[in-house]
C-alpha cells in the first residue's frame, strides 16, 4: 500500500512537471525488487581509498554531475580568519599524486567542512551551523605549511584530474551509472568507514585504532558477510596485501568465531574465479594501500596504479560467464581530506554510541555519528544499468529525498538477499535497486582505455621525484 502511493506520487510528479527523465520503476517497490532479483546474482564491490568526487572525477563533463569543471572553480581562503591573505581556485591537476596526504581525522574534516575543530553539533543538528567546505587549504597548510610551498599545497587539495588524466575512469562513467550525491558514511578515516559500508556502522569507532587488526577482530556487530553465512549465500573478500587492516572480513570477530577467515583469499583468486564462473554471491575486492606501488589511489599511491587495478576487474567481469547477472560497485571509502564542494547532510544515528577525539586545539570533540562524510565517486557497472547516466539524490522508504551514502549499498542488498537494515542508518538510506533496468544492454564495452601514467608524478616542492 506505501509502494503503490508512492507510485502515484511519482506519477503525480511526472505528469506536473515538464518531462522528467524516464524511470521504468520506482526505489523499495516490490517491482522494482523482483525485477533486481531476477537479474543479479553476482555483486562485485570494489572499495578503493581517499579520493573525494570533486577530486577524481572533478574533470569530467558529463551532464549532471556536479564538479569543479562544470560548476567550478571553487575557492578556500589561504586563511580562515584573515581573508586579506587571499584565496586560491580548483584548477585541473597535473600529477598522478601527491606527498603530503591531507588531514582526514574526525576533527580534520570539521575545520574542512566547519571552518572549525569543534563544531557545535547541536547547531549543526538543527540546520543553524551548515558547511561551507572552506577550510581545506587551511588545514592542508597547518598541517604541511612550515616544510612545503603553500600555493602547491594548495593545489594538493583543491585541483583535479581531467578527462584524459583518468581514461579508465571517464571511460566508465560515459558507459556505465555514476552517483551525484554519494557520500561516505563518516566524516573520517578509512577503517570505520570500511565498517560502515559492511556493517552499517563503525560501533563508535572513528579512528583506525587496533581493534581493525587481523589478530584483534575487535567488531563485535553482524557484517554482510555473517549475514551472508547464515542464510547459507556465498561471500569472499579478496585482498591485495594480508596486512593488518587490509582485509576487511578480519576486523570482525564472527569471521574467526565460526571459522570463516580462509574466505579472505589474495587477488589472483578473483581472476580465476571470475574467468571459471566461480565467483560467489558477494566479491568484495581490496587494493594495497596507501604508499608508490599501491593499488588504492590513497596518496602517494599513484592514480595511474588504480586505474590499472580497476581496468583488470573490469576486464575480468566482462570477459566472465557471470557478466549477464552481474552489478559492478565501484566505490571509494573516504574522501581522503581532498575538497569537495557540496556540504555533506545530516543521516541517522546508527546507534547511540559516540566517539571523542582531541582536537589539534587542544579541545575534545564527541562525535555522535549524526551526519556523512563528504562525496565519494561511486558506480554502478552493469549491463543492467544505463548508459552515462548520472543519478541525482535517491528516495528512502519514507519516501524522503536523500543523498545516498556507503549505507545506500547494505540497504539495497536487503532487497536482493532478503534481509533486514542492520542499524538505523541503513534503515533510513536511499536504495538503487531501481537503478537495474528492465532490459539487458548489448553495447557494453569488452575492454577500456589504458591507464596514463603521468610525466609529472608528484606533486610537492618539498621532496623532488
Ligand atoms: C591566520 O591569520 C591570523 C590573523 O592574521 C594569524 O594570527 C594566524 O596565525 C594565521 N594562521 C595561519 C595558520 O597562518
Ligand atoms: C611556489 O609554487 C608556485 C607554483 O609552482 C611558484 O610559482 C612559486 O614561485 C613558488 N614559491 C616559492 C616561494 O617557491
Ligand atoms: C542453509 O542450509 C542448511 C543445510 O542445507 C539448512 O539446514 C538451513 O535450513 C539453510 N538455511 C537457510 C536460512 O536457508
Ligand atoms: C549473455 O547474453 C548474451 C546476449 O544477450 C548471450 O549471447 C549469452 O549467451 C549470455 N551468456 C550467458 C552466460 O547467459
Ligand atoms: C580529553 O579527553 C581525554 C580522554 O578522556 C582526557 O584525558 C583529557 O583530559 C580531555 N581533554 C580535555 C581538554 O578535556
Amino acid at each position: 500500500m506505501c509502494a503503490n502511493f508512492v507510485l502515484l506520487l511519482l506519477a503525480f510528479a511526472a505528469a506536473a512537471s515538464a518531462a522528467p527523465p524516464k524511470r521504468s520503476y520506482a526505489a523499495h517497490s516490490s517491482s522494482s525488487i523482483k525485477n533486481l532479483k531476477s537479474h543479479i546474482k553476482n555483486v562485485v564491490v570494489l572499495e578503493m581509498e581517499n579520493r573525494s568526487l570533486d577530486n577524481l572525477l572533478g574533470g569530467q563533463t558529463i551532464n549532471g554531475l556536479e564538479n569543479p569543471i562544470n560548476n567550478g572553480p571553487f575557492c578556500n581562503p589561504y586563511n580562515l580568519s584573515d581573508p586579506s591573505q587571499g584565496k586560491v581556485c580548483s584548477s585541473a591537476k597535473d600529477m598522478d599524486s601527491i606527498l603530503d596526504d591531507p588531514d582526514h581525522t574526525v576533527t580534520g574534516n570539521n575545520i574542512e567542512f566547519y571552518g572549525t575543530f569543534t563544531p557545535s553539533n547541536a547547531d549543526i543538528a538543527s540546520g543553524k551551523l551548515t558547511p561551507a567546505q572552506k577550510g581545506f587549504v587551511y588545514e592542508q597548510l597547518r598541517y604541511y605549511g612550515e616544510d612545503v610551498n603553500k600555493t602547491e599545497l594548495a593545489r594538493q587539495v583543491l585541483n583535479y584530474y581531467t578527462e584524459e588524466q583518468v581514461p579508465v575512469l571517464t571511460s566508465l562513467v560515459r558507459n556505465y551509472l555514476t552517483f551525484n550525491h554519494w557520500h561516505s558514511d563518516l566524516p573520517g578515516p578509512t577503517a570505520p568507514n570500511r565498517a560502515f559500508v559492511l556493517s552499517g556502522t563503525s560501533a563508535g569507532h572513528g579512528t583506525n585504532d587496533e581493534d581493525f587488526d587481523a589478530d584483534k577482530h575487535g567488531l563485535t556487530q553482524r557484517s554482510i558477510f555473517q549475514q551472508l553465512s547464515e542464510t547459507n549465500r556465498t561471500w569472499k573478500n579478496y585482498y591485495t596485501d594480508p596486512a593488518e587492516q587490509m582485509v576487511d572480513a578480519w576486523f570482525f570477530d564472527w569471521t574467526f568465531t565460526s571459522g570463516n577467515q580462509g574466505l579472505a583469499v589474495p587477488l589472483d583468486n578473483f581472476y580465476s574465479d571470475a574467468a571459471s564462473g566461480k565467483l560467489p554471491d558477494f566479491s568484495f575486492i581490496e587494493p594495497s594501500c596507501c604508499g608508490q606501488g599501491t593499488t588504492s589511489m590513497h596518496p602517494t599511491g599513484l592514480i595511474s596504479d588504480g586505474e590499472t587495478l580497476i581496468k583488470n576487474v573490469y576486464t575480468a567481469l566482462r570477459a566472465s560467464p557471470h557478466w549477464n547477472q552481474t552489478l559492478f560497485v565501484l566505490t571509494f571509502d573516504e574522501t581522503g581530506g581532498f575538497h569537495d564542494h557540496v556540504p555533506p547532510p545530516l543521516a541517522p544515528r546508527p546507534d547511540e554510541l559516540t566517539y571523542i577525539e582531541e582536537a589539534p586545539n587542544g579541545e575534545n570533540y564527541t562525535f555522535p555519528f549524526d551526519r556523512l562524510g563528504g562525496r565519494v565517486p561511486t558506480l554502478l557497472i552493469s549491463p543492467w544499468v544505463a548508459k552515462g547516466a548520472v543519478e541525482q539524490k535517491g528516495t528512502n522508504s519514507d519516501g524522503e529525498t536523500v543523498s545516498y551514502s556507503a549505507s545506500s549499498l547494505l540497504r539495497t542488498l536487503g532487497y536482493l538477499w532478503d534481509f533486514e537494515p542492520f542499524t538505523p542508518r541503513v534503515g533510513g538510506s536511499a536504495s538503487f535497486d531501481h537503478l537495474i533496468q528492465g532490459s539487458k544492454r548489448t553495447d557494453t564495452p569488452i575492454s577500456l582505455p589504458e591507464p596514463k601514467p603521468f610525466k609529472n608524478r608528484f606533486f610537492a616542492l618539498a621532496q623532488s621525484t
